[in-house]
Order: structure tokens, then sequence, then C-alpha cells
């Protein structure tokens, strides 16, 4: 499958979707706290998106994934699989929610904090959701994917982090993950030329320490080869006439 172009209707259920998963992160908030386990975080995840929602969780069962939500935490880039093992005070997490309503998906993902975590875990997570905010402020129909991803690398890059490229946005609809691949490096005037109708997501991992990743025995948790922290953000996006629509932002959300 190429690129796809999504007609009004689609774009109508995108929008339901979106704010159906940034729903879920605001849901979540007040859980996310020292003591709990991410096992438990998936639960009241799992159960608000299947009762509440009535909408289905993307990633149980997503290429075998066990679990309804991603939770990757400090040195954890992305894709943890949520445990038994407790939070506790300094960490960073990263909670990743997908959800399929009408048989379309919302993705987004969003940094807390539980208690006070070091001044370069908090400094990476804001630099992170900043870089989320310059690739979005790039969008609009005639710009191109290089264009995102030189501005999120230079912000990153500039501030002293990395990032990593084994893992990127996507292209979102039917389908959770479809072309084009967003990369979050990149040069600018290279790549495809954004079209109105266009819906995919920005993502970027930011690393403390090197961009460098491994993948650890259980097939799906990614982590930093230097065990320095790792944050990202991600909204799922609409490009429009004249700019772009972040579908999973609430009212009220800052980008
Ligand atoms: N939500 C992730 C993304 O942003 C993908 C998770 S796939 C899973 O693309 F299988 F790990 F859940
Ligand atoms: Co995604
Ligand atoms: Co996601």
């Amino acid at each position: 499958m190429s690129v796809t172009i999504k007609t009004q209707e689609e774009i109508d259920k995108m929008r339901i979707a979106g704010r159906l998963a940034g729903e879920v992160l605001r849901m979540i908030e007040p859980h996310v706290q020292a003591g709990i386990s991410t096992n438990e975080l998936d639960r009241i995840c799992h159960d608000y998106i299947v009762n509440e929602q009535q909408a289905i969780p993307a990633p149980l069962n997503y290429h075998g994934f066990p679990k309804s939500i991603c939770t990757s935490v400090n040195h954890q880039v992305c894709h943890g699989i949520p445990s038994d093992k407790p939070l506790k005070d300094g960490d960073i997490i990263n909670i990743d929610i997908t959800v399929i309503k009408d048989e379309y998906h919302g993705d987004t993902s969003k940094m807390y904090a539980v208690g006070t975590p070091s001044v370069l875990a908090q400094r990476t997570s804001r630099i992170s959701h900043e870089c989320l905010a310059i690739g979005i402020e790039c969008v609009r129909p005639g710009i191109r994917l290089g264009d995102i991803g030189y501005a999120i690398q230079q912000h990153a890059e500039k501030n002293g982090l990395s990032i990593v490229r084994e893992y990127c946005g996507h292209g979102i609809g039917r389908v959770f993950h479809e072309e084009p691949q967003v990369l979050h490096y990149g040069d600018p005037d290279t790549g495809l030329r954004l079209e109105e109708g266009m819906t995919f997501t920005i993502e970027p991992m930011v690393n403390a320490g090197k961009r460098h990743v491994r993948l650890l025995p259980d097939g799906w948790t990614v982590i930093t080869k230097d065990r320095k922290p790792s944050a990202q953000w991600e909204h799922t996006l609409l490009v429009t006439a004249d700019g772009v629509d972040v579908l999973t932002c609430l009212a009220g959300d800052t980008i």
C-alpha cells in the first residue's frame, strides 16, 4: 500500500479515534504514581478503552504484543511491555496509547514524571516534547518529510541530545502502521511532499546520551545502549488545506 489520502468520512472517524486516544492519556495521569505497577496501568487503560470507550486497544496481539499499552520507563526507549514492577520516585515513563474506533486508529503518547526525576531525565522529556512541537509546526501542504526530520534533529542535537534512528513515525488510518515512514532526522527539501488529507504520526525518541539502542530478548522492549534516559512524545496529525490538525490533542492540552 502506498500513501493514502483520507476522505471526509475517514477524517471524521480519525478525529474520533484520535480524541479517544488522547482521553486515555488524560484518564491515566492521576494513576501514574510511585508504587503502581505498569501492569496495573495496563489493566486500567484496557478496561477504560473497552468498557467506557467501546473501542479496541490496538497493541493487544499486534504482531504478538502481549498487552494493551506500551510503557517505557527511564532508559527504555519504546515498546516497553507492562510488568509487575512498581514505579518508583524519580522514574520517567512514556505511556503510548493506540485505540481503534470504527476501524480507524488514533495513536498518541506522552511522558509522565513520578515524584522528582533527575534534572537530565526531566530535560530529556521536555526537549522531546519540544521536538514534537517543532515537527508539528512544520506541517502543511507542500513541505517535505525531510523538512520535519531536519527540524526535529536540529533541536535535539543543539541541546546535546540524540535522535533514535531505528524507529519512526508513520502513516495511520484503517491500518496501524502504513506509509509513509516519518523519520525524525534528515535533510531539508528531501522526501515525500505533504498533501491535504494525509494522516501520520510524529513521535521523536530523544536520548540523553548516544543514539544507539538495543532490543531486549523479550523481542519488544527497546533500550538505550548506554542506559541513559530516553523520552518520547507522539501525536496523530491531519494535513489540512492551510496547515495541520492535531487529532490526538484535547482542548486545554499544550502541544
Ligand atoms: N504505538 C506505537 C507507535 O507509536 C506502536 C506500538 S506497537 C506495539 O507506533 F505492538 F508495541 F504495541
Ligand atoms: Co505511532
Ligand atoms: Co504510539
